[in-house]
């Protein structure tokens, strides 16, 4: 066990390379045709499932207590697809999801009015994130995916595509074994894409769009990592359910070995 996940901390620094193929919105891993057969699936929640949940594989090779990990926290709600699968699955007890558009907030709040145990927050998830975790004493599984993504969605006053540093900076000192979940890391370091004309009607999910990750280094997020923490990269969805390799998963060392 300990080998495998030597290995792939050995190996994270040639990941980006290759990331960089991974970028499924941009099609350097899938053909036009495949990717429209792909999203025509998530949308109807058919056998393609992209979602954060962690596999019965990571809680084996981690060697984490299952049971202690009952809160979900997500930066970058947008349509509340991830909350929406792990609801259904009951996968967590307590559900917090961060969005800073007036228009994903207010329809998630709508959304979910009637959970009890989902609380949205309206806000920069740098800011809101700290917010809502330091009343929260307790490990948690923090799944990291605010980041302008086209269309309808936004980013930060700061007009950076992502808070993730930020976010990993206030986490590297968190005194609580948290699991954290790093999405879209393809993105590092990249500039590219194309915004199109004209905002896309609501039904089109995942517009194209312009992306620019250039402040932000695979060093300085590696810099966040806590020093007891192994970071592994999501090859063939092992750790979690998402059909793409750009996640990196976070979690403690010492109660792996
Ligand atoms: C990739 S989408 C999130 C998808 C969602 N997590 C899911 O799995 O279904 C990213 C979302 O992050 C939001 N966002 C961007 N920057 C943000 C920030 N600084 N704080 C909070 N949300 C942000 C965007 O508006 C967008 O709705």
């Amino acid at each position: 066990m300990s080998h495998l996940l030597l290995d792939e901390l050995k190996n994270s620094n040639n990941f980006l390379k290759k990331m960089k193929i991974f970028d499924f919105r941009h099609n350097h891993i899938f053909k036009e045709e495949e990717r429209s057969e792909i999203f025509n699936k998530v949308l109807k929640n058919d056998e393609v499932i992209w979602t954060p949940h962690l596999t019965p594989y990571f809680w084996k090779i981690s060697g984490l207590d299952k049971n202690k990990y009952d809160t979900f926290v997500e930066t970058g709600t947008y349509r509340g697809f991830t909350i929406d699968y792990l609801k259904n699955k009951k996968a967590y007890k307590e559900f917090h999801t961060i969005e800073i558009t007036d228009k994903w907030y207010n329809f998630c709040r709508e959304k979910y009015k009637n959970d009890d145990n989902i609380h949205t927050y309206h806000g920069d998830s740098s800011y809101v994130l700290p917010k809502i975790l330091e009343k929260i004493n307790k490990p948690c599984i923090i799944f990291l995916d605010a980041h302008y993504s086209g269309g309808t969605t936004g980013k930060s006053n700061k007009n950076e595509d992502t808070p993730i540093i930020d976010e990993l900076e206030y986490l590297k000192n968190r005194p609580y074994d948290d699991i954290i979940i790093l999405d879209d890391i393809g993105f590092v370091g990249q500039v590219g894409g194309e915004e199109p004309d004209k905002i896309p009607e609501d039904n089109v999910v995942w517009a194209p769009f312009h992306y620019d990750w250039a402040h932000v280094s695979m060093k300085k997020i590696l810099n966040c990592k806590k020093s007891n923490y192994v970071s592994v990269q999501n090859f063939y969805s092992l750790y979690t359910l998402t059909p793409r390799d750009d996640q990196l998963i976070w979690f403690p060392k010492k109660n792996s070995e």
